[in-house]
């Protein structure tokens, strides 16, 4: 029998020995500037830590998802390199992922001074999980650290090929804090567990509503997603955005909970446009939808409906924004949802994305429990699959 475990990153004797750190550093990007720094600021306790207990580290990461050659220079981590060298390191940054120069200058390194592999999305083995590859950064590192979470989902070669190549291989704080915090929610939820989702599609969270369907006192439903449930209920959506051969799941959805004596709260007031980019806007009275408007946010009353739930909840866990969020004012549902979880005592986990950003937005991220820095990392977590980035960190203990 074997037991499967992890290794801890404090178990670590670290001093000279040379780490291939894999970070999630895909940040927002526009013209060469970093939007929102998140990602980066997260990584850092990790980084420093192993510069501080003396590795040599060699920092990687993909930013989004180049395709040609033209994408490499709209794609390189130059700008991040430039934001890890404004956080006190020393960063010397190789031309390509596929780089032989660090077998030589990973010598030369240690302290604030580290290696930083330019994109690693330009190497195309990267997505395909090429043990070739894999084996190219085995060949200059000792050990294996992950603290990409954002990135766990995908078996690429740098989070799935490499690890296998590694017997020293564990996760970073940031992991470890992810996993603690989405664990809670999956596992053990403090009750009553309150579970709010937005977003445009019923099919994108589904499988997460089913999947905690047993566990949640009540699902307080917003975003897009909302209409193809009120109009299962016989409610007028106007012109708003439907998915109507998802009205059969939700509906099966809401009577599984009926019947489960589980609540379902659903818009009863929606912020309304004529034309989808227009920003002048109505409140709808009720949760009826006028032929012709486009509703984009949840409306007054809807937010202190899903607030109070919030208010009296032991957990919350959000996933998706309540409106078209990236317009203001329509951010508005979004930003009120993130002050009732500030507000409330209750054990509060953002899922990353765009409900992430709202939070941010609000200016009270300080005052969540957790805000996931996965986006499809946290969505697959939580809905209960494995992720081949955190399968790969096990290590197996003869018994
Ligand atoms: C993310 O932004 O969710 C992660 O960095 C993964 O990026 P990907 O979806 O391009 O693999």
């Amino acid at each position: 029998m074997a037991l499967e475990s992890f290794l801890k990153l404090e178990d670590l004797d670290l001093l000279g020995q040379r780490v291939f750190l894999r970070l999630d550093l895909n940040v927002p990007m526009k013209d060469g500037k970093i939007l929102d720094r998140t990602r980066i600021d997260a990584a850092l306790p990790t980084l420093r830590y192993l510069c501080d207990k003396g590795a040599r580290v060699v920092v990687a990461s993909h930013l989004g998802r180049p395709k040609t050659e033209e994408d490499k220079q709209k794609y390189s981590l130059e700008p991040v390199a430039q934001a890890l060298i404004d956080s006190g390191f020393e960063v010397l940054l190789m031309d390509s992922p596929e780089s032989d120069a660090p077998v030589e200058l990973i010598k030369g390194i240690g302290g604030n001074k580290i290696i930083m592999l330019e994109n690693l999305r330009f190497a195309p083995g990267e997505t395909k999980n090429s043990d070739e590859l894999a084996a190219k950064w085995s060949k200059y590192t000792d050990i294996y650290v992950n603290d990409a979470f954002g990135a766990c989902h995908r078996a690429h070669a740098s989070i799935d090929a490499i690890a296998k190549l590694k017997s020293i291989r564990c996760m970073g704080f940031l992991i470890a804090k992810e996993l603690e915090a989405l664990d809670t929610i999956r596992k053990n939820p403090p009750q009553p567990f309150v579970l709010l989702t937005g977003g445009s599609k019923v099919s994108d969270k589904i499988v997460v509503l089913e999947n905690f369907a047993d566990k949640v006192a009540s699902v307080l439903i917003g975003g897009a997603m909302a209409y193809t449930f009120l109009k299962t209920q016989g409610i007028s959506v106007g012109a708003s955005k439907l998915e109507a051969d998802k009205m059969a799941v939700a509906k099966s959805f809401l009577k599984r909970m009926e019947g489960a004596k589980r609540k379902v709260l659903l818009p009863i007031d929606h912020i309304i446009v004529k034309n989808f980019e227009d920003t002048q806007f109505e409140t709808t009275p009720g949760p009826d939808i006028p032929d012709g408007w486009i509703a984009v946010d949840i409306g007054p009353k809807t937010r202190a409906l899903f607030a109070n739930e919030i208010a009296l909840a032991g957990s919350v866990f959000w996933n998706g924004p309540m409106g078209v969020y990236e317009r203001k004012p329509f951010d508005e549902g979004s930003i009120a949802m993130a002050r009732a979880m500030a507000e409330s005592d209750a054990f509060t986990v953002v899922g990353g994305g765009d409900s992430a950003a709202a939070a941010m937005d609000s200016g009270l991220a300080d005052q969540m429990s957790h805000i996931s820095t996965g986006g499809g990392a946290s969505l697959e977590y939580i809905q209960g699959q494995t992720l081949p980035g955190i399968e790969a960190l096990k290590v197996r203990i003869p018994q």
